[in-house]
């Protein structure tokens, strides 16, 4: 038989095997993990396989889009709560955690943000929104992503209208801090899951509010990667342990991994699945490394759909990463 023929059985036969499986939800609650992923709150009523799959293997929900400050605020002082209350109203019904995605950010701002502000109202803008916000879901979200992205791929502080206020990266955590006491406050980023100028500049960056007493809890890696992005040759492990080492937890935020590339799509299929292996292999190996989560999980639904960077197909069925990350999750 071509070898071909037998990779595609093989596949098959772990396909089968992989949806009678043990839910990747199950395995992660009995290690005491989370296991999340990207919501878009719609789906949840159009597509009754995209909710059944999210609460069945999945045990924490993040908005993908509908909790960005252009979502909620369109209007300056003008909040649109429908669909977060939607995802919060799922997750509750389902035990699922949630994050909160995102308070600072340079992009997704309503156009009224990018009017001529002083520092003074830029602060009064900052607060009202992060008040309200964090405060309609106090005591309900795990964790807030309050600051995203912040640092360039040059590894300088982004241009941002919230930059008119100096201090906005640490206002943006005391004022969080102060609308919700229990939830843990993370910075997150892209492109920092190694060692590299971005990390050390997001590293420093962390580093220093800790040192300011500023309430930071935790680090997002976003793990937005493609079938070349490898963890060991990047020196994951390190780079997360430095992390650990400043007291912070530590969290997989937005995980994809494109599938566009070299080789036959089986071998493609093969090479995305080791990627998901790995990272996650990376985020067990680390005690402060708590949450693993997807930018979405079906192909039918991904900001970059075409390259099928999820662990579900578009038809909802699992893919070899899914199997990956059940064995991973399996594993003592
Ligand atoms: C970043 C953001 C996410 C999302 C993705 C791509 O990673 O943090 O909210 O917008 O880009 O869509």
């Amino acid at each position: 038989m071509p070898f071909r023929l037998w990779s595609l059985m093989l596949m098959c036969l772990l396909m089968a095997l992989a949806q009678s499986g043990p839910p990747l939800r199950a395995l992660a609650e009995k290690r005491n993990f989370q296991i999340g992923a990207a919501v878009e709150p719609s789906l949840l009523l159009q597509e009754p396989e995209y909710a059944r799959i999210l609460a069945q293997e999945f045990n924490l929900v993040v908005a993908e889009n509908v909790m960005k400050w252009g979502a909620l605020q369109t209007s300056r002082g003008q909040y649109n709560f429908a669909l977060a209350d939607l995802l919060m109203d799922f997750a509750q019904k389902n035990r699922m955690a949630v994050r909160g995605h995102t308070l600072v950010w340079h992009q997704q701002l309503p156009r009224w943000m990018y009017g001529s502000f002083s520092p003074a109202e830029m602060e009064a803008i900052l607060r009202e929104h992060i008040q309200t916000v964090v405060g309609r879901y106090r005591g309900r979200i795990a964790y807030w992503d309050v600051v995203n992205e912040a640092v360039g791929d040059d590894a300088k502080l982004r241009p941002t209208p919230f930059e008119v206020l100096p201090d906005y990266l640490e206002k943006a955590f005391r004022l969080a801090r102060e609308a919700d006491p229990q939830a843990k406050l993370f910075y997150n980023d892209y492109g920092a899951e190694g060692l590299g100028p971005k990390s050390d500049a997001i590293y420093a960056l962390l580093k220093g509010l800790k040192e300011r007493g500023v309430p930071l809890d935790g680090v997002g890696f976003q793990v937005h990667v493609d079938l070349g992005f490898s963890p060991g040759a990047v020196r994951m492990a390190e780079n997360l342990e430095r992390f650990a080492r400043l007291g912070l937890e530590i969290h997989i935020t937005e995980m994809d991994v494109r599938l566009s590339g070299p080789g036959s799509r089986a071998e493609r299929l093969e090479k995305q699945a080791q990627v998901y292996r790995e990272v996650m292999r990376v985020c067990l190996g680390q005690p402060r490394c708590k949450a693993f989560t997807l930018w979405g999980f079906t192909d039918a639904h991904s900001w970059r759909s075409a390259s099928e960077p999820l662990i579900f197909d578009a038809d909802y069925k699992p893919k070899p990463a899914y199997l990956a990350l059940q064995q991973a999750l399996q594993r003592p």
